[in-house]
Formats: structure tokens, sequence, C-alpha cells
């Protein structure tokens, strides 16, 4: 093996690394993002779907971006550099960091408004229903110009405040905090809404199929879309936080613990929300403001709803902020080692890039809202390219290049599963199966879903 490379940044434990990334993975895709693609496209059956994905391709592919990280040991490009010197490969890890700023550039903007409700939660302002109704604040808010972008900028500041105290003193420690804490508010929650009358029908949403959805092609893509979203895979920021690993912390079981705690965090936001919702006869298929305007809505109605909802928008930002983390040391620790930049000026570049980038998300809503593919404003046209198509395409090459372009026994090697049986699986998902199937569902929905 490689000598480590000592000047690098590195994990103080493997349970601190286990933390930021499930802290990377853990965020705004589960509790904001799974409920309502969910309630879009038929509850139970794309759970169903989705679960298969997260098992079959998505662990599998997270272990696989451990793998490139951890033999790697730098940042996105720097570690296909390494790999593979003189080939165009370390293309994929800049494409990753590219698709990590955008995503930061929108999601820090969702992250904003819920630290805004957490705000409007802790003045007693939206305990009861605003004037107007919580439909109308919600249109009110993030159509305007000025205001969302203060809270966006805020919360972006705070992710600047633990990225830059670095791996160990910053990163590490900020998720050491956030995911046990985060842990333990979503279990009461979810304990709670299911105690509430009318909770079952929910549940019975969440956990019974509807076979019809079956023959929608929209669902594959979703389901693999938010798998991926969801598991942090195909930008590299998995890559990066590996690359912090040293050389005695195995793989294997790192990549099945994130991806296992990831779908049980999903799933209890989704019996955290569901119950909700049925229990007030409200609709599930609201979009992205299910959580905004439906939620705040159960919450007035609710015993102790004002509690309930300090506690919701504290543990929706505190997974947000986990994410984002993520998402802010990927471009950092590209830029520190290319540009030679300190961490703290890298830092500060990435974070302003990333702002300037997520202005056009958040007029999208108001002054630009007129910008618009398919529907969809500036904010769902980022979100749904980097998701389905940015995260797939880059957990794609990441999968070619360990099965196609290293060989055999590197891939081995450098995957860390010691039972031959296992890998001989694993090496079999990622070398055919998962660009067989990646190549089918983009296909599919090339030309059966035009929407
Ligand atoms: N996994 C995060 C979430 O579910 C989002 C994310 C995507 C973070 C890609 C890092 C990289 O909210």
């Amino acid at each position: 093996m490689k000598q480590l490379n000592q000047n690098q940044d590195q994990w103080k434990t493997r349970l601190g690394f286990m933390l930021a990334a499930m802290g990377s993975a853990v965020g705004l895709g589960n509790i904001w993002r799974f409920p309502y693609v969910t309630g879009e496209l038929g509850g139970a059956t794309f759970l169903i779907v989705y679960l298969a994905f997260v098992f079959l391709i998505g662990i599998p592919l997270l272990l696989n971006e451990f793998s490139i990280g951890k033999a790697g040991q730098k940042d996105a490009v720097g570690s296909f550099q390494n790999l593979a010197p003189n080939t165009k490969w370390h293309w994929t890890g800049f494409m990753g960091v590219i698709g990590g700023i955008l995503i930061l550039s929108f999601y820090s903007v969702v992250a904003g408004w819920s630290l805004f409700y957490l705000y409007k939660y802790l003045t007693g302002a939206y305990w009861s229903e605003p004037d107007g109704g919580y439909g109308m604040v919600f249109d009110e808010w993030i159509s305007n110009p000025i205001l969302p972008l203060l809270w966006q900028a805020l919360f972006l500041g705070v992710t600047l405040f633990i990225v830059i105290r670095g791996v160990k003193g910053g990163i590490e420690k900020a998720n050491a905090f956030l995911m046990p804490v985060l842990a333990v508010l979503m279990i009461f929650m979810a304990g709670y809404v299911l105690t509430l009358d009318g909770a079952l029908e929910g549940v019975t949403f969440l956990f019974q199929p509807d076979w019809s959805q079956l023959s929608n092609p929209k669902l594959y893509l979703t389901a693999l879309g938010q798998a991926f979203f969801s598991l942090s895979i195909g930008v590299s920021g998995m890559l990066t936080y590996a690359s912090y690993l040293k050389a005695k912390d195995r793989l294997p079981g790192a990549a099945i613990g994130v991806g296992v705690m990831d779908t049980v965090f999903a799933v209890i936001a989704g019996i955290m929300i569901f119950p909700a919702v049925f229990s007030f006869g409200l609709e599930v298929n609201e979009g992205p403001p299910l959580v905004f305007i439906t939620l705040p809505s159960i919450f007035a109605s609710m015993p102790l709803g004002n509690v309930v909802g300090i506690i919701f928008f504290v543990l929706l930002t505190m997974a947000a902020l986990s994410s984002a983390i993520s998402l802010l040391e990927l471009p950092v620790a590209f830029f520190k080692r290319t540009i030679g930049m300190s961490r703290k000026a890298a830092t500060y570049l990435c974070t302003s890039i990333i702002f300037v980038l997520g202005i056009a998300s958040s007029l999208g809503f108001g002054i630009w809202s007129g910008v618009t593919i398919g529907g969809q404003n500036i904010l769902g046209m980022i979100d749904y390219l980097t998701a389905n198509f940015v995260l797939p395409f880059g957990a794609l090459l990441m999968a070619l290049f360990v099965g196609w372009y290293l060989n055999r026994e590197q891939a081995q090697k450098n995957s860390e599963i010691e039972n031959p049986l296992m890998f001989n699986i694993w090496y079999i998902i990622i070398k055919i199966i998962v660009p067989v199937v990646m190549i089918i569902i983009v296909i599919a929905n090339i030309f059966g879903y035009t929407a």
C-alpha cells in the first residue's frame, strides 16, 4: 500500500467519518424531497422501487465512490489523477465539483427557508394560521426578492464557519453533535405523530403499493435520482470524505451503515409526515411546498403543535446543514489543492460562488418566475438536472472507471471486500448491472416521458 500523505486532512476516528458521511446523506433529500416525490408517485410503490435501487445499486455505488477516494487520497479531481494519471477520468471529479456547487446553490435556498421558518416558530409568529393562511405567507415569502437571500446567506455563513475549521476541528465535530441530536428528534416526532387520530391512513399510504404506477417510466428515473441524491453519490462529495480516512479504516461496513441509516431516516421522515397529512385530511402530492405549507397548517391544529413546529424546523435545518457541509467541502478541497489556496481562502471563495449562483434559484420564485423549462422554475430545473442526470451520470462514470478501467485486482483491493463471493456480486453490479440499468432507465425516459 502506498504511503499515505500525512499532510492531508484526516478524520480522527472511523466513527467520525461515518457520522459525517451519514450527515452528508441525511438531509433535505430525506425530509423535504423524499416525502413529496413519494407523495407524487404513488406512495408505497415508489418506496419499494426506491428501496430496491438503494440496496441493489445505491449502496454498492457508495462503496465504489468511497473506494476511489480512499485509494486516491485526494480531492474529487486529484483522486482520479492519482489512480489514472494521464487520462481523462479526472473529468468525472471535475463534473462532480461543478455538480456539488450547483446542488448547494439551490439547496441553500431551501435551507434558508427552513432557517426562516425556525425563526418564525421560535418567535411564535406561525403557531397559529397567519392572516391569509400558510399558503399565502409562504408564496409571499419565497417571492420576496431580498429576504430569502439574507436567510440563505446566513445558512451559508454557518456552513462556512464549520468548513473553515477543517476536517477534524470543524466537520467531524459538527457532525458528532448534529447526527445524534437529529436522530433523537426525528424518532420522537415520528412517535408523536403516530399517536394522532387517522395516522394509520398515512402509514397505509406509505406501505401499501399501487401497482399500476409500475408502468410509469418517470417512477424509475425519479426513484433512481432520489436514491443517488439521498445517498450523496455521483458528485464526489463522499469520495472527498473517504479520502480523509486512514489506511486501517474499513470501507464495506461504512458503506452499508451509511446506506441503511439514510434509508431509515427517509422512512422515519415519511412516518413523521404522511400520517400527519392524512390525519388532517390534506393532500399528499403537494410537491416542494409540502413541508412549508401543509405541515405548518397541521402543526397549528395539533396538540402541542408549537413545540412540534419548533422541533421540526430545528431538525430540518440541522439535517440540511450536515449535508451542506459536505457539499461545500467538495469544491473547497479541490480549490485548496489545485490553486494552492489556504482552506480559509478556498472556503470563502466557494461559498461566494455558491451564494451568487443561488440568487438565481431564489429569484426564480419571484421576479424571475417567468424563466421556466417544462413548467419548472430555476430551482426546480437545477434540482431535476442534478438529481436525475448529473448524479447518475457521475455515478455511472465511477462504476465504469472501477469496473472497466481498473483491473479486477485493483478493484478488489480498493473495495476492501474480503469475502470472494461478496466481492464477485459487488463487482458484477458495478461492472455490468449498474451500466445496463442506468442506460435502460435513461432511454425509457427519453422516449416514454416528456413532461
Ligand atoms: N444527500 C443529501 C440530502 O439528502 C444531498 C446531497 C447530495 C449532499 C449530493 C451531498 C451530495 O439532502
